[in-house]
């Protein structure tokens, strides 16, 4: 059997329906559901083993460093995506009159800790776009001498827009600006190579194209940002404790080039053994072969929607995994998919958004195309 076809009975949602909801959520394979459950059916059974559950979070950590193209060491645990960029943004130390650049296009959990630096001081340089387009120049534009840090989405959350992160990268090394990318829309589904590209933190959740639950996430680092950023928050971790060596009580960071000092006290462990279920799954597929995939899957869908006539604004420069479309009422446009069994979102600006996993396949493309048809109409 052809590995898709292996993969794709993984996830029994397939079965019933043409998912094209990843930009969303993940269908929840049931091994990964099986995992968390069985993490908590330990504790009912009075097997509390922290030490182990720590050891499997590490195990995790140099799983996920392998899959992005990064360092273990510097791979930090996080509620979520948002509570990643968050630490970057409030861990920082900021000047009056500093500024960072920022697109129009963002996702919330990607705008809005960095517009709250504003009370800081910071000016915000925002990228204008076009419609729903910008690319690395663009960006650049808006970079001035006071510009300290960049914040993009690998790719855009409503309209697919895939940035050119490498060359981003480029540029911003030369100059010594912080890269920070969101990069929840594109990890798992596209090969990332986060250290290669030059990117300063590298933020992400599980439960989109890693295949993981909700609720748990991830923040990697470059080790010169690592070495800068301060914890927003202080709490008990494995590199963070209280001295009371000297009668007075004071904080001790064993090891600075340790993302662990980012974490605080216990860490979601039942969904790190949820994502670490999840994470196996995407390495026994082959991570080299999801990439070539998906892009496969949502390249034939983009052309199927172009040929009929509709309004697809993804922008084109690279391949993305999201093709979203332009409708007069996306709403309908959504609920009349689902009646034809296609799982679909519909985001801000009228946009009824598809987007494909490692376990789609070419019949899910045609039953989109199908249920699509009646949209022109
Ligand atoms: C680009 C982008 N960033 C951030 C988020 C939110 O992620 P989290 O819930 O992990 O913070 C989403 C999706 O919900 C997203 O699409």
């Amino acid at each position: 059997m052809a590995w898709q076809d292996e993969f794709r009975e993984l996830f029994p949602i397939t079965r019933e329906f043409a998912y094209a909801n990843v930009a969303y959520t993940s269908p929840l394979a049931p091994r990964v559901a099986q995992a968390t459950a069985a993490f908590f059916d330990g504790i009912t059974r009075a097997r509390s083993d922290k030490p182990q559950w720590l050891r499997d979070a590490d195990a995790l950590r140099v799983s996920l460093a392998r899959l992005i193209g990064g360092d273990a060491r510097r791979v930090a645990f996080m509620k979520n995506t948002t509570e990643g960029l968050n630490t970057v943004a409030q861990g920082l130390d900021w000047e009056e009159g500093d500024n960072l650049v920022l697109d129009d296009q963002e996702h919330p959990s990607n705008a809005l800790p960095w517009l709250s630096l504003r009370r800081r001081g910071v000016e915000i340089r925002t990228v204008h776009s076009r419609g729903h387009d910008f690319n690395v120049d663009d960006i650049w534009a808006r970079v001035d001498a006071r510009t300290r840090l960049i914040a993009v989405s690998w790719v855009q959350y409503a309209s697919g827009l895939r940035i050119d992160v490498a060359e981003l990268g480029r540029r911003a090394a030369e100059r010594g600006i912080w890269l920070v990318v969101d990069g929840i829309q594109g990890a798992g589904l596209l090969r990332a190579q986060v250290d290669a590209w030059g990117v300063d933190a590298f933020a992400f959740g599980a439960h989109k194209g890693l295949l993981g639950p909700l609720g748990v996430g991830a923040l990697h680092l470059s080790p010169r940002l690592l070495e800068a950023l301060d914890p927003p928050y202080l709490g008990p971790s494995a590199v963070t404790l209280v001295d009371r060596s000297s009668g007075e009580p004071h904080v001790r960071a064993t090891d600075r080039s340790d993302a662990r000092r980012l974490e605080t006290g216990n860490l979601n462990y039942p969904g790190i053994a949820g994502w670490t279920a999840a994470i196996g799954l995407i390495e026994s597929a082959g991570p080299e072969r999801i990439e070539p995939w998906v892009l496969e899957l949502a390249g034939a869908l983009g052309d199927g929607l172009r040929e009929l006539g509709l309004d697809v604004v993804t922008p084109r420069h690279l391949p993305s995994t999201t093709n979203s479309v332009r409708l007069s009422d996306s709403a309908a446009a959504l609920a009349r998919l689902r009646r034809d069994g296609v799982v679909a979102s519909a985001v801000e600006g009228g946009l009824l958004r598809l987007s494909l996993g490692p376990y789609n396949n070419h019949a899910d493309v045609e039953r989109i195309l199908r249920a699509a048809r009646g949209l022109t109409h």
